[in-house]
């Protein structure tokens, strides 16, 4: 993970350096580090802190620095703890790095350079990298671009990196290779950092950069090359995309805001694809699409975390409303299994990111199969999208809190949306199924400002939940993946332990938990299985369970128990296939307020990152 940032131009590299650094803090925030080129004593000036962007900026303010070059990072520790030692840049001679990725086979590089008499500040894999380039600038007298690119060439695993030299020279040398890295120009000069939204604030105009690109960056634009110094062709094109839609706008927390977004969110999401005239649906890659679903005969689903938990949703929704056989993976564990898969798979990753680095390699790993792939993700240009054959993207806009919210139900619109566009190719008779679901669908953002409304009376759970030690998280069928989803929300934001259980499994084992101290969310949605999921609460409440429950409308004049009914929470009733969405966005709100009561980090929970680019 991590963040970087590097700038050459005419203004002060400071202010450019922490104002892409904050937009850049999803990545990671237990310490960062700027180094620039003093203007007064052309030194190179490296200032690092352990902590948030906020840290490094208050122990800048007195010191003036001013220099017109310099390079940024916000970590998320891999090797080393978050120390200031640890924290980037790194230093070697006239060499200054910042790295996002993993110096795979550091431990023999690092050997290799001990026995050459250098010694090491650090314990992170990055600082083989610059010390490389100084063994080869000074022994092998290469000059800064091929010193370093044949540091490069040493390397195995992943890096997005930017070296300062210290040098007439005053130029920026970045890299990549599977860990993601754009460039951006203005009048002002010219960037570099790990995205697009780091850089909204000085440019529109962004050049996506593909893995094997060496960039030399001077204040008047940018050159690119492979790693054996040959010419590469890449544009600058303007992106659209809202450097206010990165603001908070009001709210106290951006997750707050995320939470508030969604049905703007949903509404940018499905009518762009879905016609409001005759329900038809209109994807990208439609062709290739087409021919692909009229073909293969299995579904894989590959996510990690909250994207995951869409996936599940995914599998109940293909395999009821399409008839395909349909595999959900974790990402991380996918390539590690020996899937049954070929030409005639289709490989479905969804990403928020769409830098997620579990998923990248699970979709490459698929690729390797024959299988077609398609994926979809909310970061446009991101290197999944670079990755697959199709995209659909979601138009969620900039998550910025950590805790994925807007995302999650924009996949699951996409999803849907997928679901219809394959339900054109393969079924005959369109009318009943189809037309009800995609009217469902375009209703879908009106109804979830409804679920918003009525989520205010979650006030009243809040203090007894956040006061718990552990929540548990009850669902079946399509909500069982809400359910998970719910405790994880509660988990990474308010650090409370919570587990999600399918509720018919809670008699084989789980059920031993429940006393008065466990709060137990139970997720009912009207169908075959409201009753037994009745049974199943009732279970719970014999036990002396604290039970709160979300409840499906539809099946409000069936009732519970009396001493039940005060904590029941009723959700617009939709179709089945919608249910995931409105029962996510009140116990996306629930951690929410439990977080804030508990006073933690929202946005920015401890030991986590918004986008995890290492394995
Ligand atoms: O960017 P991605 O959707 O690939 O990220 C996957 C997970 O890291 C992400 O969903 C994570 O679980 C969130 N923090 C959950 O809120």
């Amino acid at each position: 993970m991590c963040g970087i940032i590097g700038y050459i131009g005419s203004r002060n590299a400071v202010d450019v350096l922490i104002e892409g650094l904050k937009r850049l803090e999803y990545r990671g925030y237990d310490s960062a580090g700027i180094a620039i080129i003093d203007n007064e004593t052309g030194d190179v000036v490296r200032i690092r802190s352990v902590g948030k962007i906020k840290t490094l900026s208050e122990k800048l303010i007195g010191m003036n620095l001013s220099g017109n070059i310099g390079i940024g990072h916000t970590r998320w520790a891999t090797h080393g703890p978050p120390t200031e030692e640890n924290a980037h840049p790194h230093t070697s001679g006239p060499f200054t790095v910042v790295h996002n990725g993993i110096v795979e086979n550091y431990a023999e590089l690092k050997e290799w350079l001990i026995n050459q008499g250098y010694s090491f500040e650090s314990e992170t894999d990055t600082e083989v990298l610059v010390k490389l380039a100084e063994y080869y600038s000074k022994n092998e007298l290469l000059d800064e671009r091929q010193a370093i690119m044949k540091a490069l060439k040493d390397v195995k695993g992943s890096y997005a990196a930017v070296f300062l030299a210290k040098s007439d020279s005053r130029k920026l040398y970045g890299c990549k290779h599977e860990s993601p890295l754009v460039a951006g120009i203005s009048d002002d000069g010219v960037y570099v950092a790990s995205d697009v939204p780091a850089l909204l604030p000085f440019t529109r105009k962004i050049m996506y950069l593909e893995d094997g690109d060496f960039i030399e960056l001077t204040p008047d634009g940018v050159q690119v090359f492979d790693l054996n110094g040959n010419a590469v062709q890449r544009r600058f094109e303007v992106v659209d995309m809202n450097p206010v839609a990165a603001e908070k706008g009001g709210f106290r927390h951006f997750m707050q805001k995320e939470i508030y977004e969604q049905p703007r969110a949903l509404s940018d999401t499905i009518k762009p694809y879905l016609s409001m005239e005759n329900y038809k649906v209109f994807l990208p890659n439609a062709a290739y699409l087409s021919d692909v679903i009229s073909a293969i005969t299995k579904i894989f689903f590959i996510a990690c975390g909250t994207s995951f938990h869409a996936a599940m949703v995914g599998k109940y929704v293909f395999e009821s409303f399409l008839n395909i056989p349909v595999e959900v993976d974790l990402a991380s564990e996918f390539r590690y299994r020996v899937p049954v898969i070929d030409d005639k798979s289709l490989v479905i990753a969804i990403s928020q990111s769409g830098e997620t680095a579990d998923t990248k390699s699970a979709l490459s790993f698929a690729k390797s199969f024959g299988a077609h792939t398609c994926s979809i993700v909310n970061v446009v240009g991101s290197s999944l999208t670079r990755l697959s054959d199709a995209v659909v993207y979601t138009h969620a806009g900039p998550e910025i809190g950590v805790a994925s919210t807007k995302a999650f139900v924009t996949q699951l619109a996409a999803l849907i949306l997928l679901g219809l566009f394959s339900y054109g190719i393969l079924k005959d008779d369109k009318e009943d199924v189809y037309s009800y679901l995609a009217e469902s669908l375009l209703q879908l953002p009106s109804v979830c400002e409804e679920v918003l409304r009525r989520s205010d009376s979650l006030r009243n759970w809040v203090h007894e939940i956040s006061v718990a030690k552990s929540c548990l998280y009850l669902g079946r069928n399509i909500l069982y993946p809400i359910a998970l989803e719910g405790a994880l929300k509660l988990k990474e934001i308010s650090y409370i332990h919570a587990e999600g259980y399918a509720a018919g499994e809670m008699k084989h084992g789980p059920i031993a938990l429940i006393d008065e101290s466990m709060p137990v969310i139970c997720l009912v949605q009207r169908g075959i299985l409201a009753e037994k999921m009745r049974s199943n609460i009732e279970e719970v409440v014999a036990r002396g369970g604290n039970v709160f429950v979300l409840a499906d409308e539809a099946i409000k004049d069936s009732g519970f128990s009396e001493s039940l009914a005060k904590k029941v929470i009723w959700l617009p009733s939709v179709h089945e296939f919608l249910s995931p969405i409105v029962f996510a966005i009140p116990l996306q709100l629930l951690a929410y307020y439990v977080a804030v009561e508990r006073g933690t980090d929202v946005d920015q929970p401890r030991n986590l990152a918004k986008s995890v680019t290492v394995e």
